[in-house]
């Protein structure tokens, strides 16, 4: 469980990098040919996301947690997917707004998530040390 914990964990963080540097070259205007690029690391942030949210579900961290990351992790992939089309013209730049605000928010919650289960293993393996 640890193992895969820091790998998803390594996972989500490199792709939300990616996703944030991205995304800025994307609004700047010069990163008409990385979209494509950065709806596939968006797949696998979202699927990262995912892998925690079964990480936690096994580590039992409580369904709270789990459950608003697993469907915030749907958000992210509908938004991130039917955006272009979404308010073209001048009203689009809420759309943008929205889906960085979105996309940082699930960067949290898999954050979130992820130190939940750290702490949550921590306190297992010092029960079973203690018995
Ligand atoms: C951590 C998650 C994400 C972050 C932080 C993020 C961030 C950004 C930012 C800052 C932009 C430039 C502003 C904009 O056009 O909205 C952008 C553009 C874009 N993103 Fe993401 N994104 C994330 C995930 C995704 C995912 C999962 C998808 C697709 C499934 C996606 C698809 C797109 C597309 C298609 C654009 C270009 C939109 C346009 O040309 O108007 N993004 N993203």
């Amino acid at each position: 469980m640890e193992r895969s914990l820091r790998l998803v964990q390594l996972t989500l963080r490199i792709t939300a990098l990616l996703q944030i540097v991205g995304g800025a070259v994307i609004w700047s205007g010069h990163g008409a040919a990385l979209v494509n690029a950065h709806a596939g690391v968006g797949l696998l942030f979202v699927l990262a996301l995912w892998g925690l949210a079964a990480l936690g579900t096994r580590a039992r961290v409580g369904p709270g947690l789990v459950i608003r990351a697993a469907a915030w992790g749907i958000i992210v992939l509908w938004l991130g997917m039917v955006q272009t089309r979404m308010w073209p013209g001048p009203p689009h730049v809420y759309v943008r707004v929205l889906h960085l605000i979105v996309g940082l928010a699930a960067i949290g919650l898999g954050e979130a998530l992820g130190a939940r289960i750290r702490r949550r293993l921590a306190d297992a393996a010092q029960l079973a040390a203690t018995y």
